[in-house]
């Protein structure tokens, strides 16, 4: 079987979920004790900062196994030099070169990106992971001891390091260093310069710029907008569009063959339509490339009546509760929506109501 290694897309979480799900199942080789779900991975991969990435290798369009670049440290740039590597290769597969062919492509990608240092941890007792990092020239500097509590104990976890050659100097430039603190280092908001909307994922570095837009925009105090975000952040992705005169945010995520969309905010309102319209369109086109059957959009009732007609012109029908077929509904009533009207837009052609036998079955 030919093997690939490329950078994963959202589209992936699935397949990097069935490799969690296979490792954590093993209880040796991951302080994680219950796998990422679809929808957290799903999220994890929206978020990525440019300079980190999941590379997956990939055989006959299965995921066979990944490798995760995260930065060591999102709330200083005195660390911005150093990665955090973690590789997971399916049982299956192990002994067959996988994992250092996706070493070769992160550390590559790393060195592009500016680090100068990797740091892997493992646990004392994972027998597989440690003369893999040997072999891939980490050396360990020091142990946490009883670091890792297991059913039967405790397990140290050992610091492993390799430094890649050094790369040129990353400018830090003064408002850079000011942004040092608790908190994620801010990603300035550029506005486009035209009024052509440019939507794009947030970042985790996008976070305090959001819950400032969503504070400004719904009057809520940005104590309580940031604890909300925080949470929603592990589990749905965020889209920013933007125009030269006005900014908008909406929040969805796949559940089973519908996508669900939140808080769709626009400011000034006079740019609700534009800006609206390209982020329903940008959440509808990425749910139809992961197969997503349906639209569901969750709208406060109390929003003008203009804006209900705007979401029924793009074919959003409101839903009661009842009408909703069970696969949606079990999901919709999860979420606190007393003061909310469902609407749906079928995203396939042969889709009303109800999702597809097919996609039911899966
Ligand atoms: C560790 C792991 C990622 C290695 O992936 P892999 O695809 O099997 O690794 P490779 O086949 O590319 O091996 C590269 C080299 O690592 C070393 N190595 C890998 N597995 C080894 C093992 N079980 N015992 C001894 N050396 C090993 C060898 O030097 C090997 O080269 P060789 O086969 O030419 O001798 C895989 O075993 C795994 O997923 N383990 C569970 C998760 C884990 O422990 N992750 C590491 C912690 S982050």
């Amino acid at each position: 079987m030919a093997v690939s290694i490329r950078k994963a897309t959202p589209e992936d979480a699935r397949g990097i979920v069935s490799i969690w799900q296979e490792i954590v199942a093993e209880k040796a080789h991951t302080v994680m004790r219950k796998a990422f779900t679809v929808a957290q991975q799903w999220a994890y991969l929206n978020t990525l900062e440019d300079r980190e990435a999941i590379f997956v290798a990939e055989g006959d369009g299965d995921i066979l196994g990944f490798q995760t670049l995260d930065l060591y440290a999102d709330y200083t740039h005195s660390m911005d030099h150093v990665g955090v590597v973690r590789t997971y290769v399916s049982a299956e597969r192990r002994r067959q070169g996988i994992g250092r062919r996706l070493a070769e492509t992160t550390f590559q990608f790393a060195h592009e990106q500016g680090y100068e240092k990797l740091i892997a941890r493992v646990q004392a007792k994972n027998s597989l992971g440690k003369p893999f990092l040997e072999s891939l020239g980490f050396t360990p500097v020091g142990t946490f001891l009883r670091q890792v509590r297991l059913d039967d104990g405790y397990d140290d976890q050992v610091i492993m390091e390799r430094f890649l050659a050094v790369a040129p100097p990353q400018s830090t430039d003064a408002s850079e260093a000011q942004s040092e603190g608790l908190t994620p280092k801010p990603r300035p908001l550029t506005l486009p310069e035209t009024e052509q909307v440019e939507v794009r994922r947030a970042r985790r570095s996008d976070f305090p710029v959001l819950v400032t837009v969503v504070s400004r925009i719904t009057g809520r105090s940005p104590k309580v907008v940031e604890g909300e975000l925080k949470e929603s952040f592990l589990w749905r992705s965020y889209l920013i569009g933007a125009t030269k005169s006005g900014l908008g945010v909406i929040s969805w995520y796949p559940v089973d063959v519908g996508a669900y969309m939140k808080g769709l905010i626009v400011y000034p309102e006079r740019e609700f339509e534009p800006i609206g319209g390209a982020l329903l369109d940008t959440v509808e086109k990425d749910a139809t490339k992961l197969r997503c059957e349906a639209a569901l959009l969750f709208v406060k009732r109390t929003e003008p009546a203009s804006r209900h007609l705007f979401y029924r012109r793009r074919g959003y029908v409101s839903q009661d509760m009842e009408q909703l077929h069970s696969t949606w509904r079990e999901v919709a009533e999860e979420l606190p929506s007393e003061d909310e009207l469902i609407m749906l837009k079928p995203l396939r052609q042969d889709v009303s109501s109800s999702p597809s036998e097919s996609a039911e079955e899966e």
